[in-house]
């Protein structure tokens, strides 16, 4: 078995123009909305990327005709609200865990059973999150004794509108229920503790779909229809994450970050940074197709630690790795609370990072929900990612304030969110290299 290594040189910065690949969470959201519409979807800055990439093939395994990726272009026949049929094979979904819940949503209201499955990161994640809401709305779906993938989602089952009071805050929950509120007979209404990604309910507005939102709740009626528009998917802010906190903590840097959508429920990681002193200038604000978006242009500044305000949690969930990166750079302490979420990624995040930043000689301290982190020296070091993508791109980011060359394990699941990491970094200044080791050597 070969493994995927990042090594990255100390020192350096970042600098010139680079433009991140396009939204994660809008190109898995484009492949389904634009199969259930009726006419011809036709994406552009769509993210080929791995998870993006397995939500696409399952669509096409049920019966819709896409045509792409060709440089970020995908064009989707869809197919209407009822016209899915069933794949012939269960549907492997990798390690892409808004592939698998979003649609057990959407597929518990088809006609036909499907069998979602995914690598062994997403084989331990917890699914009961969607599961059982799903299962009030009458959906039936079988999950291992642990609430764990293999999913089997039962079809024929007629869906009711419920009242669902989220417990967690999570993007992935809401999107599921609204997708199974499209086959529901009545309302399905969800109410969030805190907001979080909004970008379903702005797709299904955009393609002409009713949605009502009002404060934390958001309402969707079954029985109406899809049209297909063209959507313009922005550079997605968690990828331009890594470089906001490279030319943040490097010495000379200043990088202008293209086109980066700037939805306010992810624009959590810039009002951190900013907090810690970041230099981080928006420009060019202009909406595209129903979304936000702006060029960044960040300067090396000289930051300090700060308590992360609870509210803005959900408003950077995926930017922890790099944040702590940031925090492991900057003078004081930095602590985070209310961010249990961490735990149950592709990773568990919390320990995951605290190990590794221990390993580089910073002072981090894991606690149930977050972490304390106290800024400093780092040395260089051998991390292991555990084959999580988000802690491979924030630690090859640390080697710029590094004292020795740092070294990552198991990255090739970078490819699933940000496929050119180490060409754009290295073109923005980074020693990075990356080179296919026999694992077992
Ligand atoms: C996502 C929602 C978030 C996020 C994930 C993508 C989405 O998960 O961490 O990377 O596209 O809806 P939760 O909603 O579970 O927090």
């Amino acid at each position: 078995m070969s493994e995927l290594r990042f090594r990255v040189k100390p020192g350096g910065r970042l600098t010139g123009e680079v433009r991140v690949p396009g939204d994660k969470s809008i190109s898995h959201r484009s492949i389904m909305l634009g199969s259930l519409a009726t006419g011809v979807t036709r994406v552009k800055g769509f993210l080929e990327g791995e998870d993006s990439l397995a939500t696409l093939a399952a669509f096409r395994a049920m019966g819709v005709a896409i045509e792409g990726p060709d440089n970020g272009t995908v064009e989707i026949t869809g197919v209407g609200l009822h016209g899915l049929r069933a794949a012939d094979e269960p549907l492997y979904l990798g390690n892409s865990g808004t592939s698998m819940r979003l649609m057990s949503g959407l597929l518990a209201g088809q006609s036909f059973d499907t069998t979602l499955t995914g690598d062994t990161s997403l084989s331990g994640r917890p699914m009961k999150r969607v599961v059982t809401p799903l299962s009030a709305m009458g959906a039936h779906i079988d999950t291992t004794l642990n609430g764990t993938a293999p999913l089997v989602i039962h079809g024929g089952s007629p869906l009711h509108g419920i009242e669902y009071d989220m417990p967690v805050a999570s993007a992935q929950v809401k999107s599921s229920l609204l997708l199974a509120g499209l086959y529901a007979d009545g309302r399905t209404c969800i109410s969030e503790p805190a907001p979080t990604r909004d970008h379903t309910e702005r797709m299904l507005s955009g393609m002409g779909y009713p949605v009502q939102r009002e404060d934390n709740r958001v309402c969707i009626e079954g029985g109406h229809a899809l049209s297909a528009i063209d959507i313009d998917i922005p550079a997605d802010i968690s990828s331009a994450a890594f470089y906001l906190v490279g030319a943040s903590i490097a010495p000379g840097s200043d990088l202008l970050l293209q086109h980066v959508g700037m939805n306010p429920t992810r624009t959590g990681v810039i009002d951190i940074l900013r907090m810690m002193g970041a230099d981080i200038e928006v420009s060019n604000e202009r909406d595209v197709g129903g979304e936000p978006v702006a060029d960044l242009r960040v300067k090396y500044a000289s930051l300090v630690g700060v308590e992360i305000p609870a509210a803005l949690v959900p408003l950077a969930i995926d930017e922890f790795p790099a944040i702590f990166v940031a925090a492991a750079c900057a003078e004081g302490q930095t602590v985070l609370t209310g961010a249990e979420e961490l735990r149950v990624k592709e990773s568990d995040r919390i320990q995951v990072m605290a190990d590794g930043l221990a390993t580089l000689g910073v002072a981090a301290e894991a606690t149930p929900d977050g972490m304390i982190i106290k800024g400093g020296a780092i040395d260089g070091g051998s991390i292991d990612s555990h084959g999580d993508h988000r802690i491979a791109m924030a630690f090859a980011m640390a080697a710029l304030r590094a004292h020795g060359e740092i070294e990552i394990h198991d990255c090739a699941n970078v490819n699933t969110s940000f496929p050119d990491f180490v060409a754009i970094a290295a073109q923005a200044g980074l020693s990075i290299s990356a080179s296919n080791l026999d694992a077992t050597a």
